[in-house]
């Protein structure tokens, strides 16, 4: 039986939070009777800020996704856009997020209770000491195209060995659909950003946070009268992983660079065109200045890791 709720449930749990910069509020979506042990249960909350508010490059030591569901905003040097979903490994740095303009609400999801934010400025020596940690980080969008009364679309780059997975999924009012099946997994959860989910009786309309443990197998999911658009995201199981060693340099000469922190590639062939450095910048030539896109680690925080 899924944990659900729609943000009308839960719209009561809305707190203002304390911040150094900005205002923000915390909703929390998957709550718990007085005295459950938590540990092992699933969190899902909405992170809410105005146009002012960062949050500093941090890790957790958890998986976790973020689904932004409003407003916009550039985690790293990354721009966030409405239902972009950004996937962390346990012990992987990101950020700062930086709220945009007009604001920016993203859902924080992982399938156990997790500490909370460590911050790199006070956590880095933690970080390092950090036995087996595979650090990686990826964002996506979901497709909402739909053919006919139903489409699951799986993600193309949000997915690994252990089970991670996304999928989008667009249904017809009143089409039903049986989701993938969880076992393999750490959980899966299921986020309606359209329309609803019709369940025991009612709709569950966007947005919407269910959690599916592995156990409880396959959910048959019904669209409710105004269709619905939802985006499907299955945990990886908790299992050793080898770190991607597995760097490549693209072109002989060309020597490829890696975070120590968060694991993010450059790439002398490629460059990064998108940050103004044109293919074939020697690592020499980037800017001192210059930040790793996903954590804002510094120059001096990369490692060579091959020589093509
Ligand atoms: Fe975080
Ligand atoms: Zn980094």
């Amino acid at each position: 039986m899924p944990h659900i709720a729609a943000y009308d449930d839960v719209k009561a749990t809305r707190i203002k939070r304390e911040l150094p910069r900005g205002e923000g509020w915390r909703t929390n979506f998957l709550t718990y009777p007085a005295g459950t042990d938590v540990t092992e249960e699933p969190m899902g909350f909405l992170v809410e800020g105005n146009h002012e508010r960062v949050i500093r490059p941090h890790y957790h030591e958890n998986d976790q996704f973020q689904v932004v569901v409003s407003g916009g905003g550039v985690l790293g040097k990354h721009k966030l856009a409405v239902h972009a979903v950004h996937f962390s490994r346990a012990y992987t740095p990101y950020g700062p997020i930086n709220f945009g303009a007009d604001g920016l609400a993203f859902l924080t999801l992982r399938a156990r209770k997790d500490p909370g934010a460590q911050y790199i400025s006070d956590s880095r020596e933690k970080l390092a000491a950090v036995p087996s940690r595979a650090p990686w980080q990826v964002t996506e969008a979901p497709d909402f195209t739909r053919t006919g009364d139903a489409t699951l679309r799986p993600f193309t780059q949000m997915k690994d060995e252990r089970g991670l997975a996304g999928f989008s999924l667009s249904m017809a009012a009143g089409a039903t659909v049986t989701l993938p099946d969880p076992s393999q997994t750490s959980g899966q959860h299921i986020i309606v950003t359209r329309g609803g989910l019709s369940y025991q009786g009612r709709d569950y309309n966007a947005v919407t946070v269910a959690f599916i443990k592995p156990h409880e197998g396959a959910w048959q999911v019904t669209a409710g009268a105004e269709g619905l658009e939802a985006i499907v995201l299955n945990y990886p199981r908790r299992e050793v992983v080898a770190a991607n060693d597995a760097v490549v340099a693209k072109a002989p000469g060309h020597r490829v660079w890696q975070c120590a922190l968060c694991a993010f590639v450059y790439d002398e062939a490629r460059g990064m065109p998108e940050e103004g450095v044109a293919a074939g910048t020697r690592w020499e030539e980037v800017p001192e200045t210059w930040t790793c896109s996903d954590c804002s680690a510094s120059k001096s925080d990369f490692q060579m890791r091959v020589v093509g």
